[in-house]
């Protein structure tokens, strides 16, 4: 269903309006200056990514090619709901910072375009280019609605194309689909990469309740290697958007192989979510290390999130992206013009620990680059009991990163965290309890969540902290993002304030907290300007 997009708008009464913003809507009419805002309607992200109108939902095809990161997405440019899904495309050269590119794939007489990858392939097996000139190929899923509508199974399949000017124009396989349906209903999100180790591309998709692995020499042939998950991980809904990479232990050579795998519903504080196994890999069979249910990130609203490939050698590092939402919600969250965004990009980082392994995340080291340095306050140590106003010295909360460092050991609090607060008296809570070994993200009295029944919960995770807690937070228009202790815990959380959060408090229950030191630093934004 196509939805007439209603741009948001605020008021501008002085100034005359100049802009070098592309694409921008700006209109000047009689004394006052109404304007579109490019990047500036309620609720739009500042420093995360966001289409520039429409619908968005996974993350694509992210892939690093000659000086540009790649961000593919599901997109539907024509509503702000779910629609015949095509690839969005953006490039950026620091992660950061993006440059909006025309809709690299568009639905076909084989279907809508849903999750795929994207390689590029040095050595031209796939003969799409030459060595000279690489193809860059992408895999995804076809989605055929007409061949769901009639009741069959097979609508699903997987395809191919190719694209030798950097992602910017493709051309689909004349051969498609390359995977063709067995008769599972779902049966996609394939997730392809080179294995050095066995010379060969392999893809790891998505089978209803397991992922399937294959493997071909050029990505037009592909063949059954084996399957992963039946009887292992969460369970309490389909599975989705798989990936499989090799890591490195932190501070170690040892490399073992991490599945990431995306499940809706069943998320640990309900609907979607991301789980992951560690384990290893010979090139056809993945064997898990532990069967414990682990999760790349506890919030409500991290999904479908993958990694880079094709980063080079001498960075190393494994880059995440997830889409920032949830379907239990995501089609009815506030928007205007368009809806949705990405997590901040994060590092990959896989911990062993006590015979035991985790992936943590920490956001990525280019965000640095966004901190606004005369827009930083520093609050030093200090006791707190019930609640205390901390200063913010008018740095924009909602569009910040804030650190703090609770001793836990050495006060005799049972509760601490911090609350963030607006002219409202909405609030949000974010606090960890020693006796309930507990973090928390609580954004039911954050605003606006009535327009799902499924949005204003808190989220709650176990937690077993060491003597210090360390909270790094990324607040951004309509979400926040909280890494506890280096990312060994993660709640990604939209919320939607009615006003702008301005002030900052700690709390304590159970006696007096201690806090050794809080950071507050203002984040410059990523769209160009419009004033
Ligand atoms: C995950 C997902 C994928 C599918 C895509 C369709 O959010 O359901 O499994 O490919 O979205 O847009």
């Amino acid at each position: 269903m196509i939805q007439i997009l209603k741009p948001s708008i605020f008021i501008l009464t002085i100034g005359i309006l100049t802009s070098s913003c592309h694409n921008n809507h700006v209109q000047i009419s009689g004394t006052k200056k109404t304007v579109t805002g490019y990047y500036h309607e309620q609720y739009r992200p500042q420093y995360h990514f966001s289409p520039e109108s429409g619908w968005m939902n996974d993350p694509n095809g992210l892939v690093y090619y000659e000086g540009e990161y790649h961000l593919f997405y599901q997109y539907y440019p024509d509503s702000i709901v779910w629609g015949p899904m095509h690839w969005g495309h953006a490039v950026s050269r620091d992660l950061i910072h993006w440059k909006h590119l025309p809709v690299a794939l568009s639905p076909d007489s084989l279907g809508y375009i849903f999750s795929g990858s994207v390689v590029i392939d040095i050595n031209n097996t796939s003969g799409f280019g030459s060595v000279e000139k690489p193809p860059m190929v992408a895999i995804f899923t076809y989605h055929d609605p007409v061949l769901e509508k009639s009741g069959s199974n097979t609508f699903q399949s997987q395809g191919i194309a190719f694209s030798l000017d950097k992602g910017r124009s493709w051309t689909k396989y004349s051969g498609n689909p390359v995977l063709k349906n067995p008769g599972i209903r779902d049966f996609r999100d394939p997730k392809m990469f080179w294995n050095p180790d066995v010379k060969k591309w392999e893809l790891i998709m998505a089978v209803k309740d397991r992922v399937h692995i294959y493997s071909s020499a050029d990505m037009k042939t592909w063949t059954f290697e084996s399957e992963f998950g039946k009887d292992i991980g969460a369970h309490g809904g389909v599975w989705e958007c798989p990936d499989l990479f090799p890591i490195k232990i932190a501070w170690t050579e040892v490399v073992k192989w991490v599945m990431l795998v995306s499940i809706n519903p069943g998320g640990p504080n309900g609907g979607s979510a991301t789980q992951y196994f560690t384990g290893n890999f010979d090139g056809h069979k993945f064997v898990p290390d532990e069967t414990e249910v682990k999760w790349v990130d506890l919030g409500r609203d991290n999904y479908a999130g993958v990694t880079w490939s094709n980063i080079p050698e001498n960075d190393g590092r494994r880059i995440f992206i997830g889409w920032m939402s949830n379907w239990d919600y995501a089609t009815v969250v506030p928007a205007t013009s368009w809806r949705s965004a990405s997590t901040i990009p994060r590092e990959l980082i896989l911990l062993l620990d006590n015979g035991h392994y985790f992936l943590t995340s920490l956001p990525l080291s280019e965000l640095g680059g966004l901190r606004i340095k005369s827009d930083t306050a520093s609050v030093r140590m200090q006791t707190f009991n019930g609640e205390k106003e901390i200063p913010t010295r008018n740095v924009s909360l909602m569009q910040s990163e804030l650190l703090f460092g609770f001793e836990l050991t050495s006060s005799p609090s049972d509760t601490v965290g911090i609350i963030l607060e607006n002219s409202n008296k909405e609030k949000l809570i974010i606090g960890y309890s020693k006796s309930h070994k507990q973090f928390y993200v609580d954004r039911r009295a954050a605003g606006n969540s009535g327009f799902s029944k499924e949005f204003g919960r808190i989220s709650t995770a176990p937690y077993d902290a060491g003597p210090v807690l360390k909270l790094h937070l990324f607040i951004d228009a309509s979400s926040v993002e909280v890494f506890v202790d280096d990312g060994r815990l993660v709640m990604t959380n939209l919320i939607f304030p009615g006003e702008k959060f301005t002030n900052l408090k700690l709390f304590s229950k159970g006696g007096a907290g201690l806090l050794n030191k809080a950071v507050i630093i203002g984040l410059s934004g990523i769209w160009p300007a419009c004033e």
